[in-house]
């Protein structure tokens, strides 16, 4: 429990550091009315945004005991939209179905705790980013063998298909540095793997192994440093600037007004899950 509490704080810290870091180096705007358009933000009329998202992802993405889509990404594009007057439609879809179905256009946006990479960028737009992660190791609460990424060499990992975490673990296996790599659908389904003690450790981003770690409290931690360092962005289909631009307006305010901190705190340190 108290490495746990540990591990939380630590994280905690450094996303309140990257928060920081990421805040324009301006003094605080007073903050803007009610007005959807205040602050000069564009208006987008009203329209209904089809919002793709897999929510398997906690506290980005994920289903709260009555099937409601809830978590950060939920919370950033709602307000985003109440401040360029849009109406998020969330449509949860699988992790591989994202990015190829808003290249497709069959939704207008994905918000998914999505890095930002050079490979995507040739498919899709990105937004600024709206939060700096970084990769981690995340085993059983109480595995005594592995400290970080270096024991992994002969134990078994478990990644999300298709994640820039799968990119991480398949480049480690190559070099010798990991024995297998499991590739799941899910996140939900490598952290079962690993709880059920089918693999040795799970590779994934800070804040999402935090957000597993809160919903099994007291049976995961993770261990060593962080491994990467990636941005995290909405991602809207390849030439749309129109919507690119209006979200980055309203990042932009909404870091200076301090709206993203107070999400950032609601999600990684109040949150903790109901069912
Ligand atoms: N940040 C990683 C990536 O972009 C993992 C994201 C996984 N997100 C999710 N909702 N499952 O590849």
């Amino acid at each position: 429990m108290r490495w746990q509490g540990l591990a939380r704080v630590a994280v905690v810290a450094a996303v309140a550091l990257v928060v920081a870091g990421c805040a324009p180096r301006r003094a605080a705007q007073p903050t803007p009315a009610a007005s959807p358009q205040a602050g000069g933000l564009p208006d987008l009329g009203g329209r209904t945004l089809r919002v793709a998202t897999d929510a398997t992802y906690p506290p980005f993405e994920m289903l709260d005991k009555d099937k409601n889509v809830i978590g950060f990404d939920v919370d950033l594009i709602q307000e985003i939209c109440r401040r360029v007057n849009c109406k998020p439609e969330i449509r949860t879809v699988a992790w591989e179905g994202i990015l190829p179905g808003v290249q497709r256009g069959d939704y207008d946006v994905a918000i998914s705790g999505i890095t930002i990479t050079e490979e995507r960028e040739k498919q899709v737009d990105f937004t600024d980013p709206y939060i700096t992660v970084g990769q981690v190791v995340l085993v059983r609460q109480e595995e005594a063998r592995i400290h970080g990424a270096a024991d992994l060499a002969d134990k078994v990992v478990a990644v999300q298909l298709g994640t820039t975490n799968d990119e991480l673990a398949t480049k480690l296996q190559q070099e010798g540095k990991i024995r297998e790599v499991k590739r799941y659908r899910t996140f939900d389904l490598a952290v079962a793997a690993l709880l059920n003690r089918d693999v040795d450790a799970v590779i994934i981003d800070s804040v999402a192994g935090l957000g597993f770690m809160t919903q099994h409290p007291g049976k995961l931690k993770t261990v060593g440093d962080k491994l990467t360092q990636e941005q995290l962005g909405i991602v809207v289909r390849e030439g749309n600037a129109e919507l690119r631009e209006a979200f980055n307006a309203v990042l932009r305010a909404l870091k200076e007004d301090g709206t993203l901190d107070r999400l950032y705190r609601k999600w990684f340190e109040e949150w903790r899950p109901t069912q």
